[in-house]
């Protein structure tokens, strides 16, 4: 290591120095790239093939009134602590930025080494530094060693002042060499997860804040040097802050590392860092599972008791496990859950030895000076394959004010997390219980009421297997010290499960914002809707849907699997629905249209979910927006409403109306509310007889190309249900392929529910048995006569009203519910 070349300036200096480069592994060229070999008279060549240049000849500007520069008297540990230059004054180094700089940030070196001198002593030195007005260093004083302290930040101009300020007027500043260069996009982001996660960082991002590298860790491998890190970085070996060294061991892999497309890449960290880890030693009791197999490697890492918060970023790359889905484990922070059940392999690249990378901040540091981090296999590991394992770590120190607050500042949605956590309690005692969580005494008293009404299809809350399931995967896949089960995403799963929002995984966009398709870790499809930041409108909706969707789960209402209000997101994720819109499969797009038993279907989920708002829960809600593009189809086409933005709660039971501003979409508006401003359930009704005129006739509401006459949909194909010739104006593809009974059916039921006022109107309870029966007519016509349009007109049995035979219908439903409902949990069946 005592080597050091003095390269003498001659005309074939450009020429070494280029091979020197071409040697050296980086491809990363940054746009500022300052290399001071401060006092020295010459450039200086690093091992790693960058040029040093002498401070007084570089482009930074150097203000220094009373300066010395001193070169080593022996040789020196490292070409950089070759020469120094001491200030007995303050003083300062100007460095010219690129504009990128503000953006991406800075990388900033600054090497220390008070070599013995005998003009001056430099272990007596004891000054301040800073950068851009920003403290880095204070009353500081280099020991004996030679010592590198690395920054990271966001410049706010396009220049920088590096200041050096002694102590005292008898103290000095020095320093021996700087190395000052523009970061890569997105080395440090604000996408990161605190610990204890019921914490959440709030005031300036994390990005805006100085951060000081105290650790970097190549765990299980040899030291990197700049001359094999992609950022002229160094990462020191494991060994001496490893906890239990015998019971672990190192691995090396001799492939390739796969980086992933646009995900960690080699300026993360190199493939020298990702291709060593250390894993568990299980000795030669590998395939047993005695309980001496399962344990945590840990690291300590002494730190400073200061309040601030740290940066951790851990790198992972499988190269230990044969095939993929091997590997699961835990990761803890100072004894903090930071991330459960770790599965690598489900991320992004599904590949193994495919590099990948989490941040977290830890908030509160306990205060015993140092930071443990722990790795250990998860419980549900097959007990011959327990294993856990780390490449490479970096702690950083977050300089400056750091903001931490409890999560209870949250008012807003308090509520809802305690419906939450009451609905997950009350699922866990039993469904009995959870029914009567749900539904108050009088609701189950009017309910009672209303059975003599012809429809009661049991209006009850279905949590599905599944959605529940899910619900609890999401919150234990999210660092949680205690199991609270909340709804709340973080941030940076959703920017992972979306790849940054990709405009690839763009799916939709809307008055809301933008709807994209995303992976969650753990598997699950997710569409994440994401709002227009700062609207005000978008708050409302936004609030509106977690509430709603919070209160109530059915197999034919979207599911709501968590939401994001991190730094002024307005995020919500749902089930990914495969098949998107209904309208989409009605015209307008390439999908092959659907048969009429598939329409039916279609509808009849739609009106059960509708019918399950409407009646389900507690306060009854109205949805408001009931139209073609917010009736989701799932992979089997099974249809589920969507979009609650508008919709609204507690109709007041007495009156049976609220009053509100007209909100819904043109086309599909019941005329009544638009005159009376009143909103009752009989609005959604309205709108939904639209929905099924689109669903028979396969044409916007709306179609302003068309003659006047036929522009509206509900009005054009009204006159012709009047004259009963509704067949004539059918989807073409339907055409001699659905049953006229059927048909008649569903003409009389449209027809009621676009009936001027709505308490000529039927209830959704109603349009359901409506269009189960009119699908019972279909199914029975081709089974008796397949294809046949020449059923007798004698069997009609109910055509007007269902009244009166609530117990068949019931049956009917009820059937129906078992057969197709595959999913579905029906509670009281
Ligand atoms: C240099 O300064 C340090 C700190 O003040 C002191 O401990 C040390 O003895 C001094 N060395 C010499 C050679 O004076
Ligand atoms: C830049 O930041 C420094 C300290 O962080 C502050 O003193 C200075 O006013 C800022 N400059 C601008 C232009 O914002
Ligand atoms: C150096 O930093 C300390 C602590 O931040 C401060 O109290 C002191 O005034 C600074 N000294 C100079 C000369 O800037
Ligand atoms: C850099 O990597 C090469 C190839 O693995 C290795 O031979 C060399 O020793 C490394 N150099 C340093 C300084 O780590
Ligand atoms: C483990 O196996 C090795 C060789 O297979 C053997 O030398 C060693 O004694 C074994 N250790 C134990 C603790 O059984
Ligand atoms: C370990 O034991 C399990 C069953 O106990 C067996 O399926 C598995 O193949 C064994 N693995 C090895 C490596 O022996
Ligand atoms: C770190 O781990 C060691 C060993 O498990 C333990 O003794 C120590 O108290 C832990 N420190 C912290 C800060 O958690
Ligand atoms: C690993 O460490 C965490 C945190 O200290 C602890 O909760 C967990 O039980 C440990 N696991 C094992 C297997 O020892
Ligand atoms: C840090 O944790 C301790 C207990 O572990 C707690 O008493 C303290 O309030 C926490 N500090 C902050 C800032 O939350």
């Amino acid at each position: 290591m005592s080597s050091f070349t003095l390269i003498p300036p001659s005309p074939l200096l450009p020429l070494v120095f280029s091979l020197l480069a071409a040697l050296s592994i980086a491809a990363f060229q940054p746009a500022d790239n300052f290399l001071l070999a401060c006092g020295a008279a010459s450039p200086v060549a690093l091992h790693d093939g960058r040029l040093l240049l002498p401070d007084l000849s570089s482009s930074a500007f150097l203000s220094a009134p009373r300066s010395t520069a001193l070169s080593a008297p022996s040789p020196a540990p490292s070409p950089l602590y070759r020469t120094v230059r001491a200030f007995h004054l303050p003083s300062s180094y100007l460095f010219p930025l690129h504009s990128s700089a503000a953006r991406n940030g800075l990388l900033l070196r600054l090497h220390f080494h008070p070599f013995p001198s005998p003009s001056l002593n430099l272990s007596a030195a004891l000054f301040n530094v800073s950068a851009g007005g920003a403290p880095l260093l204070s009353l500081f004083s280099p020991t004996a060693a030679p010592l590198a302290k690395e920054f990271f930040f966001k410049p706010n101009s396009t220049s920088l002042r590096l200041a050096f300020s002694p102590a005292s007027p008898s103290s000095f500043a020095f320093i021996n060499a700087i190395e000052l260069l523009s970061a890569p996009d997105r080395l440090f982001s604000d996408d990161f997860t605190p610990i204890p996660s019921s914490f959440s960082f709030y005031g300036a991002p994390l990005s805006h804040h100085l951060l000081e590298t105290l650790y970097r860790i190549n765990v299980g491998g040899p030291a990197v040097t700049p001359e094999n890190d992609t950022l002229w970085r160094n990462w020191e070996p494991d060994d001496k802050y490893l906890w239990t060294p015998s019971r672990t061991k190192s691995v090396a892999f001799t492939n390739e590392i796969k980086y992933p497309n646009g995900g960690t890449t080699p300026e993360i960290a190199p493939e020298f860092v990702y291709g060593t880890a250390r894993e568990m030693n299980k000795g030669n009791s590998s395939n047993s599972s005695s309980p001496s197999d399962y344990f945590n490697i840990t690291w300590n890492f002494p730190v400073a008791n200061s309040v601030h918060g740290y940066f951790i970023r851990f790198h992972f790359c499988d190269i230990i496990s044969k095939a993929l889905g091997e590997l699961f484990f835990n990761v803890y922070i100072n004894g903090y859950s930071a991330y459960k059940d770790l599965d690598l392999s489900s991320q992004s690249s599904f590949t193994l030895a495919s590099p990948y990378y989490i941040d977290f901040v830890v908030m509160n540091r306990s205060n015993t000076g140092s930071i443990n981090i722990s790795v250990g296999p998860a419980e549900q590991s097959l007990p011959w394959k327990m294993n856990a394992l780390l490449n490479g770590l970096e702690i950083m120190k977050i300089n400056g004010i750091v903001s931490f607050s409890k999560e209870d500042k949250k008012k807003l949605l308090v509520g809802t997390v305690i419906a939450i956590v009451l609905g997950s309690i009350a699922f866990l005692c039993g469904l009995v219980v959870m029914v009567l969580t749900l539904l108050p005494q009088k609701e189950i008293k009017d309910q009672v009421a209303q059975s003599r009404d012809a429809d009661t299809w049991s209006p009850l809350p279905v949590i599905t297997e599944n959605s529940y399931r899910r619900l609890i995967e999401l919150t234990n896949a999210s660092p949680s010290t205690n199991a609270n089960l909340q709804l709340r995403v973080p941030f940076a799963e959703i920017l992972l499960a979306t790849n940054n929002f990709d405009e690839k995984a763009l799916v939709g966009a809307g008055g809301f914002g933008k709807v994209y398709k995303g992976v969650l870790r753990n598997g699950t499809k997710i569409a994440v809707k994401r709002g227009v930041r700062g609207s005000q409108q978008g708050l409302g909706e936004f609030q509106t849907e977690i509430e709603v969707l919070s209160k109530i789960r059915h197999h034919h209402l979207v599911s709501l699997i968590g939401y994001c209000e991190e730094q002024a997101e307005m995020i919500l994720v749902y089930d990914f629905m495969e098949k998107g819109p209904l309208r989409d499969h009605l015209y307008g797009s390439k999908n092959p249209s659907l048969t009429w038993k598939q329409r039916l279907e279609i509808c009849i989920g739609s009106a059960r979910g509708l019918h399950y708002l409407h009646t389900g829960s507690a306060q009854g809600i109205i949805h408001r927006d009931v139209k073609s593009s917010n009736i989701l189809l799932d992979e089997n086409y099974t249809a589920k409403v969507a979009d609650f933005g508008l919709s609204k709660l507690g109709t007041d039971s007495n009156q049976g109306h609220v009053s509100t501003g007209v909100k819904g979409s043109f086309g599909y508006l019941d005329p009544e509310y638009f005159k009376t401003q009143q909103l009752t359930d009989k609005s959604d009704v309205y709108s939904f007889g639209v929905v099924l005129l689109e669903v028979l006739c396969a044409r916007p509401v709306i179609d302003q190309s068309l003659p006047w006459e036929q522009i509206n949909l509900a009005e054009w194909a009204m006159q012709w249900q009047k004259k009963r010739l509704l067949d004539r104006i059918i989807d073409p593809s339907l055409k001699g392929k659905t049953d006229r009974k059927s048909l008649k059916k569903y003409g009389e039921m449209v027809e009621k529910c676009l009936a001027q006022y709505g308490i000529d109107r039927p209830t959704m309870g109603d349009v359901l048995w409506n269009l189960e029966y009119a699908l019972q007519l279909h199914e029975r016509a081709v089974h008796q006569e397949p294809y046949g349009d020449s059923i007798s007109g004698t069997s009609d049995v109910s055509s007007s009203c269902p009244a009166g035979s609530s117990m068949t219908n019931n049956n009917t439903a009820e059937r129906n519910d078992i057969s197709v409902g595959d999913a579905t949990t029906h509670v009281f069946s």
